[in-house]
């Protein structure tokens, strides 16, 4: 058996993490969320279920994975050896794939659409709303796109940890800030500009339903990766020296900078020709190419450089998160089953291929085929959202705070940094992480049962 690998440096850890958490539900779900949830008030919300629940997932996830030192289940196992604590590890391995079969149909989207951009063909105006359903409901051609995406991913995961996650992330993360900034900044300087930023600042609480706050908290832990074991997979491969309550601080400022950042770019681009700004799904494959060609039509240049920039940086931010549940099922295979990492990833991808087929599918030839009434794309959001990650956040929670030993956990926590300051924040992050979050997420579970 191979050695186990390890990120190569603090810097790759922050990146690779911040590279899981950046994905499509910053760029795509974040800003359709806030537009039907008022804005500054969904945001609002949204940083509060940060701090109180997702803060104290990461930090038991990145407990259970650099203290355990293997795939998510096996993590479990070694901590505790004769509970059915694994089971957690399972459920979140198998929550991982599910999510990726849905979410690389739509990552496959945005890269046909980031070819598109760089041909020219999104610009000068066309039908997009046939343009988006005439591809999203086509048999093969998504699913092309679909094989394409995926064998990206595998190529990543198949390089290893440091080889593949931890060089591409090293200059697809910089890249993605630096096209996120430039395009934040063109943004701004749009007529129409500062209605979209007022709206991001001023929080319309008429709009705050139940609704909009589960939502929120939804939000939270797509954005963030947590509650699935993807990053205590990531924190198997940190070494001692890496600090896990600065690193999850870091990580959480900056996947909730990119999403406000995001609603920068997009806002102020909608108000600037009055459109909506609660369309949904459709706001970036719809509503958006059509915008930048009102917007930008007198410019074709910046026109293009605008399109071509926003989908690669869909597709860069789609690609780093894939690669993050990709690379949990990948270290799950490979560690159960004893075989090599490329082999491991290639039948993870192949497994993925089949699942995504179907959720694709959804969307056109099998859009009457459903179960509980659904279609399988929305099946598996549905499952994964609304009872997959809360129930796996509150399991990482209770077995960090209740059954592995409080000095244990605190001593991971603390690192080598000893001070009263740190004690004090190890003290707060322990008591969110053993009362408010567990007790928060069994608030919302029942709710959703039974309160509806
Ligand atoms: N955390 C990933 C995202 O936000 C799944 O897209």
């Amino acid at each position: 058996m191979e050695a186990r690998h390890q990120f190569g440096s603090r810097l790759g850890v922050i990146l690779a993490s911040v590279g899981s958490a950046v994905g499509l539900g910053n760029v795509w779900r974040f800003p359709m969320e806030a537009g039907r949830g008022g804005g500054a008030a969904f945001i609002l919300v949204y940083v509060i279920f940060v701090l109180i629940l997702a803060l104290p997932v990461m930090c038991s996830e990145f407990v259970v994975g650099r203290k355990g030192r293997a795939n998510a289940a096996d993590s479990f196992k070694r901590l505790a050896p004769n509970g059915s604590w694994s089971m957690v590890g399972y459920m979140g391995v198998l929550a991982g794939f599910l999510i990726l079969s849905f979410y690389i149909v739509v990552a496959a989207w945005t890269l046909y659409y980031t070819v598109e951009s760089l041909r020219g063909t999104l610009i000068g105006e066309h039908d997009f709303n046939l343009f988006y359903s005439d591809f999203s409901t086509d048999t093969w051609h998504p699913l092309l796109y679909v094989f394409l995406f995926l064998v990206a991913n595998t190529v990543i995961v198949a390089g290893g940890v440091q080889k593949g996650i931890e060089r591409c992330s090293k200059w697809m993360m910089p890249l993605l800030f630096l096209i996120i900034v430039t395009l934040a900044c063109f943004s701004l300087s749009l007529p129409g500009a500062s209605e979209g930023v007022r709206f991001l600042l001023y929080p319309d609480f008429s709009k705050l339903t139940i609704g909009v706050v589960l939502s929120a908290m939804g939000q939270a832990f797509f954005s963030l990766s947590v509650g699935i074991g993807c990053l205590a997979t990531y924190a198997s491969y940190f070494k001692r020296d890496v600090d896990l309550i600065r690193s999850s601080f870091v990580i959480c400022l900056l996947d909730t900078c990119v999403a406000v950042v995001s609603g920068i770019v997009i806002f102020p681009v909608v108000f600037s020709i009055g459109a909506s700004v609660d369309a949904g799904p459709g706001l970036v494959f719809i509503t958006l190419p059509h915008i930048f060609n009102l917007v930008l039509g007198s410019s074709p240049v910046a026109n293009y450089l605008f399109s071509a920039l926003f989908y690669i940086l869909l597709l860069v931010a789609a690609l780093t998160s894939s690669v993050s549940m990709h690379e949990m099922v990948t270290a799950l295979v490979h560690e159960k089953f004893r075989l090599k990492r490329p082999q491991a990833s290639v039948i993870v991808a192949v497994a993925v291929m089949v699942c995504a087929a179907a959720c694709s599918l959804s969307f056109g030839a099998w859009k009457d085929v459903t179960v509980f009434g659904m279609v399988f794309f929305a099946l598996f959001d549905f499952v994964t959202a609304k009872f997959m990650m809360p129930i796996g956040g509150l399991c990482f929670c209770v077995f960090v705070s209740w059954v592995m030993k409080r000095s244990v956990v605190e001593n991971e926590l603390c690192g080598s940094r000893s001070s009263r300051t740190r004690r004090v924040i190890v003290s707060v992050v322990y008591f969110f992480m053993r009362a408010v979050a567990p007790l928060c997420l069994l608030g919302v579970f029942f709710y959703e049962l039974f309160g509806r």
